[in-house]
Parts: structure tokens; C-alpha cells; sequence
């Protein structure tokens, strides 16, 4: 092999590797700045998180790889799974907000949050969202209980942070056909059109019910 066949063949060699690697490198990279961008957006959003302790709040406490889905409960788990997602839209009801921070923590399936010393006061199945640029959400769980004296319905709690508002709750998620949902809750819920916190649960293809809450966030 003369030495300009041989220049080409290894010139050739690492176009082909060059090829093969450079998706690769690309997508680490952008992997690596979206990342730090959700970080970024972290930091800001947790100067309007309330402060640890604050009643029904949690936002402070979201981790530093929060994305817009996640799961509560494990496989383990003893309850029924279910999957509840949706987009949270701006006080305008059409525009889809991005980068809200969602907080969310519900009982068991005896109606009990945290049970032991050891265990946070809003229990295990706690969570935090960060919507995407389409102001999407989901999360699997499995279904909470009331609580144990069975006043109230079963019920999720839920916070919102954005970076224009300070955390704050806004309606805890019921669900459809619960006999303890209260004639108030029920009103409260149907003046929120699309909006309503009332969801009904559906048996997916995957048998994990399923539910749609769409959110609409308040004027700053
Ligand atoms: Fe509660």
C-alpha cells in the first residue's frame, strides 16, 4: 500500500468514528446544559418556596434532579396504582406554564402519613414535579385512603411555586365517586370548569387507573 492510499484509508477510518461519536458527544452535551438548566431554575423557584416546617408545604425540599414525572409509591407497594397527569397553564387558562414547581404528598392506604418517628410528617408518598416546556406533569402513585376516622375524602395535597409567586396550596386532588367529597367541595370544584380538582379515575390499557388534572395558576 503506497503512503497516499494509506493517508486515505486513515483518513476515511476516522471520518467513520467521527460519525459514530459526534451524535454521541452532542447529546451528552446538551444533556449536560439542560440539566443545569433545570437546576438554574431550581434555585430560583426555591427562593419563593416557603420555609421547612411551613404547614402543608415542601417545595424547599425538591431535589436537584426534579423532572416533570415521577413516581410515589414502589412496587412493593401494597394500593391500587395509579398514574394522574396533566398541564398546568397560566391565569389566562390557553397558555401552557412552564418550569412551575409542584409538591405533592398524600396518605396511605389506611388514610396515615408519616407513622414513625423516623419518618417525615407528610409520609412517604410525597414528590415533587417540575413542569416541562408544554407546562406537563405526571406522576404514578398509588391510591391514598381518608383518614382513618373517615370524616374527609381521600385527597392529594398539593403546593405550587412558580417564580413570580411564593408557594401556596391550591385545591388537594379528590376523587370522583368518594360519598365523603362534601356538597362544598363539590360546588367549589364545578365553578372550575376544566379546572375541576374532582378527577375520575379510569382503567388504563396497562390496568393502572388513570386520571387528567389540568391546572390553572392565579394572577401573581
Ligand atoms: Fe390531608
Amino acid at each position: 500500500m503506497n503512503q497516499k492510499e494509506e493517508n486515505r484509508r486513515e483518513f476515511l477510518k476516522r471520518a467513520a468514528l467521527t460519525a459514530v461519536a459526534l451524535p454521541f458527544l452532542l447529546n451528552c452535551k446538551s444533556d449536560t446544559l439542560a440539566q443545569k438548566s433545570n437546576e438554574d431554575v431550581l434555585s430560583l423557584l426555591k427562593k419563593n418556596a416557603k420555609s421547612s416546617g411551613a404547614e402543608g408545604m415542601g417545595a424547599i425540599d425538591a431535589p436537584p434532579n426534579v423532572s416533570w414525572k415521577t413516581i410515589l409509591s414502589t412496587n412493593a407497594d401494597k394500593g391500587e396504582k395509579m398514574l394522574i397527569s396533566g398541564t398546568v397553564f397560566e391565569a389566562d387558562g390557553k397558555t401552557p406554564a412552564p418550569n412551575v414547581l409542584i409538591y405533592l404528598y398524600h396518605t396511605d392506604i389506611e388514610g396515615y402519613y408519616g407513622r414513625s418517628g423516623g419518618e417525615h410528617k407528610h409520609g412517604r408518598y410525597r414528590g415533587w414535579l417540575l413542569t416541562d416546556a408544554s407546562g406537563r406533569y405526571e406522576f404514578q402513585t398509588i391510591k391514598p385512603a381518608p383518614y382513618p376516622e373517615n370524616r374527609f375524602a381521600a385527597h392529594i395535597h398539593t403546593t405550587l411555586t412558580t417564580k413570580n409567586m411564593r408557594e401556596d396550596w391550591i385545591d388537594s386532588t379528590l376523587f370522583e365517586g368518594d360519598s365523603l367529597i362534601s356538597t362544598r367541595e363539590r360546588e367549589t370544584a364545578g365553578r372550575k370548569g376544566g379546572f375541576n380538582p374532582i378527577v375520575k379515575l379510569e382503567k388504563g390499557a396497562n390496568r393502572i387507573w388513570q386520571a387528567r388534572r389540568d391546572i390553572q395558576l392565579w394572577k401573581a
